[in-house]
């Protein structure tokens, strides 16, 4: 009997995706470039499903069901050109290559022009939820032709995450769209991800908290309206005690973060499209500037902080965090979802940003329970221009403004950085005002490079010869 569905890739993402369909009464067929890998996987893993392990493409290729789907979980970049090129003179017309990998998605469109041209189907698909995630059910992103998702919507459904009753898994439109969603979700990821360092940051140096304690406080905030993956896994990180040494695992972890790109590729996006990503962006250079070890221990002896400040309400200060934490978060989430309705306007995607939210309340990594609120409000306003507009997050984010504002003052006050934090609050104090300073960047613009500005009285451009005789001119 030959196999429903391929997968060629089988380090641990590959390997939990295809443990996850055999699971769910798939047939499988398993392919690695090492055969020692695939032979590996029967051995330990052949016991739970219907698996066809595969020494050569070309085995693999015959082991699959006409039209084929073939799964490749390979690195993003060259990789997954070298696994199309390998496969494609052995496959049919209309067989489908489906990317589950990270792939930035201008690679993604281009492969499924170019599988196109060779009558392939070829899907990028986001996949969210790591290792544990994807052997026990992902957020799955696919984007490609309709068509094709239509015939592999059985597998994908069945494999992803499901929240009563619905699984987290939903065509997100053409080409590359299913990437571009992942990647935006790999950004909000790393604004949350911030967000909560920040936290733990001001908790640990004006709270003067352990990491134990901290990790209590983040338990507590898992109960209310930051309930979250992040939030929970955060606790236990906090809690959990170095062997070696019996002080806190966090305490000796060094402190430089690493990336592998999405959050890199979001932000750049957003500069391409000209979308305020301000909370995004700021967690890609907090990544970038904790990695200047170096730098930052030389400056630390070098430049000046403030003068100690006298110890605060601990209690009030823990309160005021987890508020401006929720209100930062909001503000992530308004930006990332403006950025995916911006995309969509340009490439013609037609996104469906509810739905969206809806396959990430299960299975990835920024699963979480007010997932459900950007759900409704697209529900009930398809055209949302921005989250915050909308009363349940209107109200949030007002509520929590003036902990928010406490918070940055705490916080630059005592010398601790909160890009996050602060430019959220910053884009939040922009983006509600009627009449910014934006009219002195133009003037300044048309003094040194007659570039003209528009008036509030009328319409037209105007350039003002500011050096010569003052006199206003028309130019349009
Ligand atoms: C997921 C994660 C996953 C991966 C990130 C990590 O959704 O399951 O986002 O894709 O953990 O890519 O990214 P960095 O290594 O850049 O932090």
């Amino acid at each position: 009997e030959k196999s429903r569905i391929g997968v060629t890739g089988l380090a641990v993402m590959g390997a939990n995706l295809a443990r996850n369909m055999a699971r769910r009464g798939f047939t499988v067929a398993v392919h690695n470039r090492t055969t020692a890998k695939t032979n590996q996987f029967i051995e330990d893993y052949g016991h739970e499903g219907a698996f066809t392990g595969a020494e050569s493409l070309q085995d693999f290729v015959d082991a699959l069901q006409v039209p084929r789907t073939i799964v490749v979980m390979v690195k993003a970049g060259k990789p997954v050109d070298a696994v199309i090129d390998e496969l494609a003179p052995l496959l049919d017309q209309g067989d489908i290559i489906v990317d589950a990998g990270n792939s930035h998605f201008p690679d993604t469109d281009r492969r499924t022009a170019h599988c196109a041209e060779l009558g392939l189907r070829f899907m990028g698909i986001g996949v969210s939820g790591g290792e544990e995630g994807a052997l026990n059910g992902p957020s799955i992103m696919p984007g490609g032709d309709p068509a094709a998702y239509g015939e592999i919507a059985d597998v994908l459904t069945a494999i992803a995450a499901n929240i009563d009753g619905t699984p987290c898994c939903a065509h997100v439109g053409p080409g590359g769209a299913g990437h571009y969603v992942k990647m935006v979700h790999n950004g909000i990821e790393y604004a949350d991800i911030q967000l909560i360092a920040e936290a733990y940051d001001l908790l640990a140096h004006v709270g003067g908290l352990s990491a134990p304690e901290i990790g209590t406080i983040f338990e507590q905030w898992n109960t209310g309206d930051l309930e979250s993956f992040l939030i929970e896994i955060t606790g236990i990180v906090l809690a959990k005690t170095d062997e070696r040494t019996g002080g806190p695992l966090v305490d000796v972890i060094t402190d430089q973060a690493e990336q592998k790109g999405t959050g890199r590729w979001t932000a750049i996006d957003a500069l391409d499209l000209g979308v305020p990503l301000t909370g995004i962006t700021e967690a890609v250079f907090a990544r970038t500037l904790s990695a200047l070890r170096d730098e930052r221990r030389a400056a630390s002896t070098t430049l000046a902080g403030p003068a100690p400040k006298p110890a605060t309400d601990v209690d009030r200060l823990v309160e005021d965090v987890r508020q401006a934490l929720y209100a930062s978060k909001v503000v992530a989430y308004a930006q990332g979802f403006a950025q995916m309705r911006a995309a969509s306007q340009a490439n013609g995607w037609d996104l469906d940003l509810g739905a969206m939210a809806r396959i990430w309340r299960g299975g990835c990594i920024i699963r979480a329970q007010f997932l459900n609120r950007i759900t409704e409000a697209y529900e009930s306003h398809p055209d949302l221009d921005n989250l915050l507009m909308v009363p349940y997050f209107t109200e949030a984010v007002g509520n929590a403004q003036d902990a928010w504002r406490r918070v940055v003052v705490t916080a630059t006050e005592h010398g601790v950085a909160i890009p996050a934090f602060s430019s959220s609050l910053s884009y939040y104090d922009g983006y509600r005002r009627e009449r910014g300073p934006a009219n002195l960047i133009q003037g300044l613009r048309d003094y040194f490079g007659a570039h003209t500005y528009h008036r509030i009285d009328g319409d037209g451009a105007f350039h003002t010869r500011w050096s010569q005789d003052g006199a206003e001119v028309r130019t349009d």
